[in-house]
């Protein structure tokens, strides 16, 4: 650790202890144990207030710092940028705003304009917005209905969760926005029924839900490309390719929630183009600037953008939302920082093949491991699935699975598992690490996954 950090900060244990209120954890142990404290990072490792090094197997616990720790480039840039001009309005342009749009629109050639927010569930929010706001002036309101699917998450808002497919995060916070409507998850390994093309098959069942609604509805559809905290589920094939006709088929608007899997997590630019569709709507937020500053996009084509300004003489007729943080710059002067760390060190390539080598790895330890039921992923974007049987595939008890997350951080690797998602389906373990990580990294985490499987199984 740097001697930057000093030795005793017993200060802000207790400081921490006495006044913070952290994100999605029960808090009365921290009456006898102290709460975790991480104080500085570097490359693929961080150092928690005791000292302790860990590798990070999760980018920053919720798969955002893509490219490392300490990037020093991307703080110069940060900081050299908020000298010159911090913040200003959205509704004026900026240096780095434009610049930056301008380099995530030639990474996604189907797409033409870049909106800022500062959070993901904000930047679902903006295209459900534009959904509601194009059926107001185009179909009288009715085309209003927002299509989500089972075991996906949009946010943590209530509209977003409302647009939630995870009953654990959802529970006690309703009532919820109306015109959300659940489709089907398409797990594979957990499929509904058996079926020889299971992925035309899932699909089939969005067409069921428009439908059963009536598609004069339904104006659009929201989906994760690879659902990230639902249990890692990658789409199986012909899913996509018959969701896009769908959406075609009944001039619905697809909005794809790629917050984890843009800006290269799945070892594309984004999960989408693995798929060959063309959305209406692209969210982006954790690896746009790795964690480094606030920022996320809500991305559209020119053929949305249009109905936004087709007639000036009308003083409703554009998009009326603002963010105050949309504004500040510090966030797309460290996108474009990390965007061209990313094509620089050919970070795509070497996901692709640390992501081929993590699969091989957890499908090695699903040889050993009769509690590995399933191992899924794309890119360094992957989940192994614990169950009690492989025959039956109950889910192993979820305080198992927090074991082996326990186990492991004892071990001083920091993996994941589904938190809050599904009842009794809390049974996922998660790895998503740097974007840089290599081939011993790799070897270390799944090292240390396969004690904490023989410790807490045997
Ligand atoms: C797929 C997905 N969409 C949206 C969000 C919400 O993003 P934020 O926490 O930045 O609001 C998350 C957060 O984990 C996510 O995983």
């Amino acid at each position: 650790m740097s001697t930057a950090i000093p030795n005793d900060i017993s200060d802000v244990i207790e400081a921490d202890r006495n006044h913070l209120w952290h994100h999605m954890i029960q808090h009365k142990p921290f009456e006898t144990v102290d709460p975790r404290v991480i104080v500085e990072g570097n490359g693929v490792r961080v150092w928690d207030a005791n000292g302790k090094e860990h590798l990070d197997g999760v980018s920053g616990g919720v798969w955002t710092v893509n490219v490392g720790y300490g990037r020093e480039r991307i703080a110069n840039a940060v900081r050299d940028q908020l000298i010159q001009l911090p913040y200003f309005a959205g509704s004026a342009g900026s240096i780095p705003g434009a610049r930056f749009a301008d380099m995530l629109i030639d990474k996604m050639p189907e797409m033409d304009r870049v909106y800022y927010t500062n959070s993901g569930s904000e930047a679902n929010e903006k295209a459900f917005k534009m959904i509601r706001q194009i059926a107001h002036k185009r179909y009288g309101g009715k085309k209003h209905k927002i299509l989500f699917r089972e075991r996906d998450y949009h946010g943590t808002t209530i509209t977003t969760l409302s647009a939630g497919g995870q009953p654990e995060r959802n529970a006690q916070y309703g009532p919820y926005t109306p015109g959300f409507v659940a489709v089907p998850h398409c797990l594979e390994y957990r499929a509904q029924v058996s079926s020889e093309n299971y992925g035309e098959w899932a699909a089939n069942q969005i067409e069921e839900v428009i439908l059963r609604e009536g598609p004069e509805t339904v104006g659009g559809l929201c989906l994760e490309p690879v659902t990230a905290g639902g249990g890692v589920i990658v789409p199986p094939e012909g899913y996509w390719t018959r969701v896009q006709e769908i959406c075609a088929k009944y001039d619905i608007l697809l909005h794809i929630d790629e917050v984890v899997c843009g800006v290269g997590r799945t070892g594309t630019w984004f999960g989408y183009q693995h798929y060959g569709i063309k959305p209406d709507f692209v969210t982006m937020a954790k690896g746009v600037a790795s964690g480094y500053a606030a920022i996320a996009c809500m991305v559209t084509t020119d053929r949305v953008f249009d109905m936004f300004k087709d007639n000036a003489e009308d003083p409703m007729n554009y998009f009326r939302d603002i963010s105050t943080f949309g504004g500040c710059t510090a966030g797309p002067a460290a996108a474009i920082e990390n965007m061209k760390i990313i094509e620089e060190e050919d970070l795509l390539e070497n996901t692709n093949k640390m992501g081929a080598r993590l699969i091989a790895n957890l499908e090695a330890l699903q040889e050993k491991h009769r509690v590995i039921g399933d191992v899924r992923g794309k890119g360094l974007f992957c989940g192994a699935e614990l169950v009690v049987d492989r025959d039956t595939k109950e889910p192993v008890d979820e305080k198992k699975v927090q074991a082996v997350v326990a186990d492991c951080m004892a071990q001083g690797i920091i993996i994941g598992a589904t938190n809050r998602s599904l009842p009794g389906f809390n049974n996922t373990l998660c790895f998503s690490p740097a974007l840089t990580y290599n081939a011993d990294e790799i070897d270390e985490l799944t090292a240390a996954v396969d004690k904490a499987l023989t410790r807490v199984f045997s």
